[in-house]
């Protein structure tokens, strides 16, 4: 097996649901030993959830869990908690996403860890950082909600609306591990652990960042010229939903493409970039428009992106939305198709890049999983299966040290 970026990091993994697993899931990508606990019997909430093969491990388990090993110990038993101490002590790196409390609840305080092993990292998810709302506890939409998200995505005509892309939890879990890897690298010069903490709400607000940066234009000009609210509508004193508007210098719009009556995804994404806005107006039709005062520069059609998108979805309607991609690049033109989870999964090129993975589980038996999405070229990532609930515990507590009578003593307590 070839070397890996992160080999020979240890990670107790204690993590659960979707925002932790995420983070740990793509350290064991990188090379790191990545040991998840759970509760004796029960496990990750998710390894139930959302079932589609009864008494067999959900995909939502699955596909968030690759390239871990699984442990099971009962941290309310006094031998669970032992257990717990070595590999508090053995480990690199502790990852942790209970609710506000729990960690110091179990016995596990700053200061307990200080003592068995200064050098842990300890990384938390949490819902919100100090504050107001630090005790409470937040899943996906919570965060989505707090983090400015939801507020800014949506129609101006409709309500608030939450995004089907996990920013809350997996977009947390990847701020997480790179505060990780951040914290892994400074301990080479300190030789101390330290705390790692992303708070959903600020992960949210960080991918919300363009959305700030519009807060305050629109408070200094009271108008966003590229907001589908210009010029015709009203803005208020907060920056307002924008539909499919592109939000950035380039003027972006959904349209519908051949077939859209009766494919809800029959729709490409058009940029009508300045750049190639030549090519936009020789493409669809409309060469005039190169030179008329009303089209020629990007300010003056921001009076008129209305009628210049319906202009060009009456060209895209005659297209579907693959020709009108084929058509489009020839002119660099930037666009995209929407595409469904269904066509995402049939894309070669996804499974040639390792983006796109088949797994074989024992008990599932062959499923479909998104891979590392981020490529070492000096680390290739190899993804194995999730492991079934306590498949390693034995292993792993031989290699802290535990011998096979301790192991049947703990056994006999109910702590692993
Ligand atoms: N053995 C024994 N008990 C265990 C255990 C183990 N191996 N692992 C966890 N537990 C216990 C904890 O001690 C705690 O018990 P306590 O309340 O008596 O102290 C309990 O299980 C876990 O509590 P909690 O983390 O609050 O779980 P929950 O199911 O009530 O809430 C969340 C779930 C996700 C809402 C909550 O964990 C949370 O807010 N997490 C932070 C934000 C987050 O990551 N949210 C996104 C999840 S995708």
């Amino acid at each position: 097996m070839s070397k890996k970026a992160l080999d020979g990091v240890k990670i107790l993994d204690f993590t659960h649901v979707q925002s932790g697993p995420t983070c740990t899931q793509l350290l064991a990508w990188f090379g790191a030993d990545v040991i998840k606990v759970e509760r004796p019997g029960e496990g990750d909430a998710t390894r139930g959830q959302l079932r589609d093969i009864p008494g067999v491990d959900s995909l939502y388990f699955t596909m968030l869990n690759h390239n871990k090993r699984s442990v099971t110990i009962n941290t309310k038993k006094v031998g669970g908690m032992a257990v717990l101490d070595r590999l508090i002590q053995n480990c690199d790196v502790m990852v942790e996403n209970f609710g506000p409390g729990v960690l110091e609840r179990m016995g596990i305080t700053w200061e307990r860890i200080q003592e068995l092993n200064p050098r842990l990292i300890v990384a938390s998810v949490k819902g919100f950082g100090a504050g107001p709302y630090a005790e409470c506890k937040v899943y996906e939409n919570v965060a989505q909600c707090a983090g400015g998200a939801a507020s800014t995505t949506g129609f101006d005509d409709g309500p608030p609306l939450v995004t089907g892309a996990q920013i809350g939890d997996s977009g947390t879990g990847l701020h997480l591990a790179l505060g990780i890897v951040a914290a892994l690298y400074q301990r080479t010069h300190s030789g101390r652990g330290q705390k790692v903490l992303a708070p959903m709400q600020d992960a949210v607000l960080n991918l919300c960042r363009v959305k700030l940066r519009d807060q305050q234009r629109l408070e200094r000009t009271h108008t966003m010229n590229e907001y589908p609210q210009y010029p015709d509508g009203k803005f208020g004193d907060a920056v307002p939903r924008a539909g499919n508007a592109s939000g950035g210098g380039q003027p972006g719009a959904i349209l519908k493409c051949k077939g859209w009556e009766t494919d809800p995804n029959a729709y490409i994404y058009f940029i009508t970039q300045a750049a190639v806005w030549h090519s936009v107006c020789t493409v669809i039709g409309e060469p005039k428009w190169i030179t008329d005062e009303a089209y020629a520069t990007p300010q003056a059609r921001l009076l008129h992106l209305k009628p210049i998108f319906a202009r060009i979805e009456q060209w895209t309607k005659t297209k579907t939305k693959f020709e009108a991609m084929d058509i489009l690049n020839t002119y660099d033109i930037p666009c995209g198709p929407i595409l469904s989870m269904k066509e995402i999964a049939a894309d070669r090129s996804l499974y040639d890049s390792g983006t796109l993975v088949e797994v074989d589980h024992p008990t599932r038996g062959k499923y479909l999983s998104v891979g590392n999405p981020i490529k070492l070229s000096d680390s290739p990532t190899e993804v194995t299966r999730s492991p079934l609930l306590g498949e390693h515990t034995d292993e792993v507590l031989a290699q802290l040290g535990f011998d096979a009578s301790e192991i049947g003593a703990l056994r006999l307590e109910g702590a692993i």
